[in-house]
C-alpha cells in the first residue's frame, strides 16, 4: 500500500464509491458491468479466489484483507532467484523439481516417493476429489470448502459435521460418523475460515486410530503459521506409515501466492493416484522452482514475517476490542469475528472504504474475515471499521 494511504484518502475513496453495483461480500468494481449474482450455500458464502476473481473487475482496493496472503513476503532470496532464473525461462524446467523433493525428502525425513509437487496446492486438493470419488466425504463445516465443492460437483456426497463450540473439527463426532461408504476425512488445521487449530496429541491420536479405515487428509496450508509447527503438524505421521495425506502451499507463509507452488505428502501408493491426476512438476515455472527452492530454508525471513504478521494481528485484536467486537483468536494469518448486521453488507461498507474483508454466515452469526496485512493496511481496517461501527 502507498505510504500516502490515509484516511483523508479512505473517506474520499468511500465518496467515489459508495452508490456503486456490488457482489455480496466480495470487492466493489469500478465500471457497473452486468455479472452474475454468487447466491451464497446456507451456512456460508463461500467464494474461492479463482470465482472472486473472475466475478470481479479490478477494484480500487487500497487495503486487500481478503485472500490470506502475506504481504511481508516473497523472501528477498527468492526475489533475487526469480531475478537469475529469468534468462533460462526458455528451457523446461525438468530437473529442478527433483532438487525440491530432496530438500523436503531431507527436512521431513521422507522418501522421495512420498512427495508430490504442484502449482499451488489447489490442484492437489482438486485431485483429492477425483480420487475419492466412489464413497461419501467426511468433513466440518464452516471450512475450506475447495476440494469438498469440487468433491459434490463430481457427485461425491459430503457430509459436513458442525465444529464444536470453540469452533474446531469435532473428532469424536468425525469419528462416529465413519461408516462403509466413508472414503475420505478432509481436516484443514488450522481451520480456514476460523484460524483454529486442532489439540496436536488428539488429532495425532484420531488420525492414527482412524486412518487403519479411512484416509485422512489434513490441509496444513496455514501450519507455518502456528507457534510451533513441529509439534502441531502431522507430517510426521506419514513417515511412520499411516494412511495420512498432508498438503502444504508456498501461497501463505512463504508469500508466494501468485508464484503458485504447494506439495502432497503420503504414502507411495497415494502419492501414485495423485499423480495419475495432476500435472506435476512439468506445472511449475522455473522462476518458481527458484523462487521455492531458494526461500524453503530461509528461516531468517519466516521467522521475521511471523513475527510482523504476530504484531500486525497483536493490533487488530486491539482494534477490535476497542470497537466492541469479540473474535475467535486465531493460529493463522486471518482473523473472524462476529458482526452486529448482515457480513455481505458489513463488507461491501469496508470495501466502500477501500478494505476488502471476506462475509461469512455461520451458527446462525454473521461474521467477517479479516486476513492481516502491513501495520498500515491494519491501520485502514480501523480506521474503515471506527467509520462504520
Ligand atoms: C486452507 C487452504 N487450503 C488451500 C488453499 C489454496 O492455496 P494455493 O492453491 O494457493 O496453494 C487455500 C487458499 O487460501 C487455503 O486457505
Amino acid at each position: 500500500m502507498p505510504a500516502s494511504f490515509n484516511r483523508r484518502q479512505l473517506l474520499r475513496n468511500g465518496a467515489l464509491l459508495s452508490g456503486m453495483a456490488l457482489l455480496p461480500g466480495v470487492l466493489t468494481s469500478l465500471k457497473a458491468a452486468p455479472r452474475r449474482q454468487i447466491e451464497p450455500a446456507s451456512f456460508v458464502n463461500f467464494l474461492t479466489d479463482e470465482e472472486l476473481a473472475r466475478e470481479t473487475t479490478p477494484p480500487e482496493i487500497k487495503a486487500r484483507l481478503s485472500a490470506n496472503e502475506n504481504p511481508f513476503g516473497p523472501s528477498p532470496k527468492a526475489k533475487q532467484a526469480i531475478i537469475e532464473a529469468i534468462g533460462n525461462t526458455y528451457r523446461y524446467a525438468f530437473f529442478e523439481g527433483r532438487k525440491m523433493i530432496e530438500l523436503i525428502a531431507k527436512a521431513e525425513a521422507l522418501q522421495p516417493n512420498q512427495i508430490l509437487l504442484s502449482a499451488g496446492s489447489s490442484a492437489l486438493l482438486q485431485a483429492g476429489a477425483m480420487v475419492y470419488n466412489s464413497g461419501t466425504i467426511l468433513s466440518a463445516q464452516p471450512t475450506y470448502e475447495d476440494l469438498l465443492s469440487k468433491a459434490e460437483s463430481m457427485g461425491t456426497k459430503v457430509i459436513r459435521l458442525p465444529l464444536t463450540s470453540a469452533y474446531k473439527y469435532d473428532l469424536d463426532a468425525i469419528e462416529k460418523a465413519i461408516d462403509a461408504t466413508t472414503s475420505l476425512i478432509y481436516i484443514c488445521n488450522p481451520n480456514n475460515p476460523t484460524a483454529t487449530l486442532l489439540d496436536p496429541v488428539k488429532l495425532k491420536s484420531f488420525c492414527e486410530k482412524v486412518s487403519k479405515k479411512v484416509p485422512v487428509f489434513i490441509d496444513e496450508a496455514y501450519i507455518d503459521l502456528v507457534e510451533d509447527p513441529a509439534v502441531s503438524s502431522m507430517m510426521p505421521l506419514v513417515k511412520e506409515g499411516h494412511n495420512v495425506i498432508i498438503v502444504r502451499t508456498f501461497s501463505k507463509l512463504y508469500g508466494m501466492a501468485g508464484m503458485r507452488f504447494g506439495y502432497m505428502v503420503a504414502q507411495p501408493e497415494t502419492i501414485k493416484k495423485f499423480s495419475a491426476l495432476t500435472p506435476g512438476s512439468n506445472s511449475i515455472a522455473s522462476t518458481t522452482w527458484a523462487a521455492a527452492i531458494s526461500s524453503y530454508e530461509d528461516k531468517d525471513f519466516l521467522r521475521d514475517a511471523y513475527t510482523k504478521i504476530k504484531e500486525s494481528k497483536e493490533y487488530l485484536y486491539n482494534v477490535l476490542k476497542e470497537e466492541g467486537y469479540t473474535y475467535i483468536p486465531s493460529s493463522a494469518n486471518f482473523v473472524i469475528f462476529p458482526v452486529k448486521e448482515d457480513s455481505r453488507s458489513f463488507a461491501t461498507k469496508m470495501s466502500n472504504n477501500g478494505v476488502s474483508v471476506r462475509s461469512w454466515q455461520f451458527n446462525n452469526q454473521q461474521w467477517c474475515r479479516v486476513s492481516i496485512g502491513t501495520l498500515e493496511e491494519m491501520k485502514a481496517f480501523a480506521l474503515s471499521l471506527a467509520k462504520i461501527s
